[in-house]
């Protein structure tokens, strides 16, 4: 990570600082992979199936990364051989009664040769270490393919073709439809359910299902229509650009669920896009940019009626998700009030000014008009939305929302059999994409 604000904001250094060219090339970005011959090196695919896991790996060298690609084109994923040593979960490595590592990361040696690689056909890798540090044997580590499955940044073009829309019934009976629809959920940010009963209490049915409902100062539940004086734009009938609920909140509702139950206006179509695919881009078209909003925090506020909040985050989090609501900002920011406030606001407005026109890509934003009986869960923390504005006079539109909180979402997918909790905690370096969102072979792969 290039540390380009150091000098500015370690106290050791109190001095003017000079306003030098605080952006630079990007030469000396780490990790430096292109030195990586990985192309060169065995491949390992599964034997007999059509899945989409590749493996590159240099069993000649003891200590070169070993490199994974989700599919033949796609991103290589450079893997350190320490990092894998130390991920084993073997009886062996993990005491399996209380769960607790036998090893620290620092015990395992720089050199590990590597005697086998095998890639099951469930996309499992296995790979066995030569006279192993621990068992002083032949050791075999055996690595889940969900390890492997980074979270897929969609664009509005990728969701159409992958349809994340699920019956609502399946959904509430919890058997294989909901299973796919929490995978969805989990993997892209949103789903949309359909024949869901035209009742007011539907959604709070629905959180109960996800985790838990989360009440906010809004109540357990809320409408989202049209009425004068509005105490929050939403309720209003401009259009919303894309962003997110209650960022001046420490806890960030996870998922919002918007259930439409009148929608006869003229206008009022739903935006959402993938903060993850413009944060993607931004990676890769302006890295030091990028650094930039992942370091200095935007402050939002809300001070209305008693209900006062305020909270800052930078704009880009350590996962790729954005935190972005331009109303809710506070008006004076924090940022330029220190004594070097100044400089860092003026790259802090240069980098927020570079991802504008990324956000504004027509490809990027998936457009949708609700119709009764329809309703959409999507990621809170990670997915943008808006809405188109309406004519008030040209029918009704009304929807009933509510949140379900993070914790309690969490914890109930790790309480689905095979699911992670971050499918992408795996971050790939995504600066060294090859192609832009290459498909995967196979959509929709379920653990
Ligand atoms: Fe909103
Ligand atoms: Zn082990």
């Amino acid at each position: 990570m290039a540390n380009l604000f150091t000098r500015s904001v370690t106290g050791s250094e109190k001095g003017r600082q000079r306003r030098g060219p605080l952006i630079r090339k990007t030469g000396d970005r780490l990790p430096y992979w292109g030195e990586v011959r990985w192309k060169d090196w065995p491949v390992y695919a599964p034997p007999n199936s059509n899945d989409t896991n590749w493996w590159y790996v240099n069993t000649e060298q003891n200590n070169t990364p070993v490199v994974f690609r989700p599919y033949r084109n796609g991103a290589p994923h450079l893997i350190n051989r320490t990092w894998l040593r130390d991920a084993c979960i073997c009886d062996k490595c993990v005491d399996p009664s209380s769960g607790q590592k036998r090893f620290a990361t620092m015990d395992i040696p720089e050199q590990l040769p590597i005697e086998g690689v095998f890639v099951g056909d469930d996309g499992s890798l296995s790979i066995q270490w030569k006279d192993d540090f621990l068992t002083g044997d032949t050791h075999t580590s055996r690595y889940p393919r969900r390890i492997w499955v980074p979270t897929t940044p969609w664009d509005r073009g990728r969701l159409e073709k992958l349809k994340p829309h699920y019956h609502y019934d399946d959904f509430m009976a919890g058997n294989t439809g909901y299973r796919e629809a929490m995978w969805t959920l989990q993997q892209y940010g949103i789903i949309f359910l359909h024949h869901v009963p035209n009742a007011e209490t539907t959604v709070e049915e629905l959180a109960g299902k996800l985790g838990s409902l989360q009440e906010t100062f809004y109540g357990r539940t809320w409408d989202v229509r049209s009425k004068p004086n509005a105490e929050n734009v939403a309720y209003t009938n401009s259009y919303l650009g894309l962003h997110q609920d209650l960022l001046y909140m420490d806890n960030v509702p996870r998922l919002q669920i918007l259930h439409c139950l009148e929608n006869t206006c003229v206008g009022g179509e739903s935006l959402f896009a993938d903060s993850r695919c413009i944060t993607k881009e931004m990676e890769q078209l302006y890295p030091d940019f990028y650094d930039v909003l992942r370091r200095y925090p935007l402050t939002y506020h809300y001070f209305r009626n008693g209900h006062n909040f305020t909270r800052s985050w930078p704009v880009i989090q350590d996962n790729g998700d954005m935190r972005w609501s331009p109303p809710f900002q506070l008006p004076a920011q924090p940022i330029n009030m220190s004594d070097m406030g100044e400089a860092l606001y003026a790259q802090w407005l240069k980098a927020v000014r570079k991802m504008k026109p990324l956000f504004e890509d027509e490809y990027k934003i998936y457009e949708t008009k609700m119709q009764p009986g329809e309703c959409v869960i999507f990621d809170n923390r990670r997915i943008l939305h808006g809405r188109r504005e309406f004519d008030v006079n040209s029918g009704s539109r009304w929807l009933k929302g509510t949140y379900v909180d993070n914790d309690s979402y969490s914890k109930r997918i790790l309480s689905i059999d095979g699911f992670t909790l971050r499918p992408g905690w795996y971050q790939p370096n995504t600066s060294q994409f090859e192609e832009r969102y290459p498909e995967p072979k196979r959509e929709g792969t379920k653990p």
